[in-house]
């Protein structure tokens, strides 16, 4: 056997979400943080005409849609980089400062990608505990950051967990970490953020040089997973090193055009995000009424904890997919006693909800519900 690169076979591949349940034809799909309202119909419009002109490359620089998308956020389209999404971005980022002595640190229950992108170049990995509360714990962070760390990987909102650090406290972090330390913050769920203490890091990111990047994607607000177009926004200097890792045809032609078109429909993304944020207060009442713990969400998702335990969690998991709803279990987190449900329309959340409680009446009926 020829030797992977060091850290490699350290490695746990992402577990994505469930898209299958067996017996369900269409399964109400909760597992991986999509779109409640789906695509824009005006996007799906713009893709379809762009199918015959494939036979052409897609424009390498992304630049209509990193001009659509500087209008949008209020940026200098010459400090945006478009990918395959922002998983493709993270590993580039990655390979592009992270080597076998370097340290990438993240808090605890982090968003698993910029992790496993960290390993794939063997760099160690150097993990900040939460608080009690999940909460990412910016106190942590700077005690965890050692002589390698050269990167800190902070998704806010956090995946799966939904917590966010606020403004000042994601300046604290900044102003804590030596200024040669490069603070990615991914904002993958901007967007669906009602809490009025947030900023994304726009404003942390410098004109000509810097020392944080900003993430964003189109496959949460924008309903535009499947296609795979992501963003970053950085300093001058941070873009160039980008630009020469990145591939060069990175977002293929329908990709750009729908997400220019999605950005363009702001009704549609207005729409989406006021539902998640109405249904995202609905269903965690709902739950705590159930008497599970939710972790208080600003991403479009709740963390369910089952207090009665991780064989709890597992067996109204399984429950669940019997009633062709997929959610998404955490073990891969440490979080065996949580299920976390994305957010869709109020029917779906009330199927959810119905389920569940079916669920924890006859396992409470049975007395089968155990401790883990
Ligand atoms: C925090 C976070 N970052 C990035 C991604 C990946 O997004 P994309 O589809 O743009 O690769 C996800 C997907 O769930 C996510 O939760």
């Amino acid at each position: 056997m020829v030797n992977p690169s060091k850290g490699i076979m350290d490695l746990q591949a992402y577990v994505p979400g469930a898209a299958q349940a067996p017996g369900s034809a269409a399964p109400l799909r909760l597992a991986s943080n999509e779109a409640a309202l789906g695509t824009s119909a005006k996007a799906v419009a713009a893709m379809a005409n762009v199918a015959r002109g494939l036979d052409r490359y897609p424009d390498p620089e992304c630049a209509r849609l990193r001009q659509a998308l500087g209008a949008r956020y209020s940026h200098s389209p010459d400090q945006i980089v478009c990918g395959s999404g922002s998983e493709a971005l993270i590993h580039i980022i990655m390979r592009s400062y992270l080597g076998p002595d370097d340290g990438f640190l993240a808090p605890e229950f982090a968003f698993s990608l910029g992790r496993i992108a960290a390993m794939s170049c063997g760099a160690s990995v150097e993990i900040a505990k939460a608080k009690p509360n999940l909460e990412m714990d910016v106190d942590a962070l700077l005690a965890t950051a050692s002589a390698k760390t050269k990167v800190v990987y902070l998704p806010n909102p956090n995946n799966p967990t939904g917590v966010l650090l606020k403004t000042t406290e994601l300046l604290r972090l900044r102003e804590g970490l030596a200024p040669n330390i490069l603070l990615v913050i991914d904002s993958a769920y901007r967007d669906y953020v009602s809490d009025p203490e947030y900023e994304p890091g726009d404003a942390m990111v410098g004109r000509q040089t810097g020392n944080v990047i900003v993430l964003g994607t189109f496959s949460k607000s924008y309903g535009l997973a499947g296609a795979r177009v992501g963003w970053l926004y950085s300093s001058l200097d941070v873009v160039s090193v980008i630009n020469r890792v990145r591939p060069a045809f990175a977002v293929n032609s329908i990709a750009q055009t729908g997400a220019i078109a999605a950005l363009e429909d702001v009704a549609h993304v207005s729409a989406e995000i006021a539902l998640v944020r109405t249904q995202r207060d609905w269903l965690s009442s709902a739950l705590s009424r159930l008497g599970l713990s939710v972790t208080p969400s600003q991403g479009n998702f709740v963390l369910a904890h089952f207090p009665q335990g991780a064989v709890a969690a597992g067996q109204a998991n399984s429950f669940l997919t019997t009633r062709g709803i997929l959610v998404r279990p955490v073990n891969n987190y440490g979080l065996p006693d949580a299920l976390r449900i994305t957010i869709g329309t109020h029917d779906q959340m009330q199927s959810v909800v119905s389920a569940l409680a079916e669920f924890l009446c006859a396992a409470r009926g049975s007395q089968n519900l155990q401790n883990a």
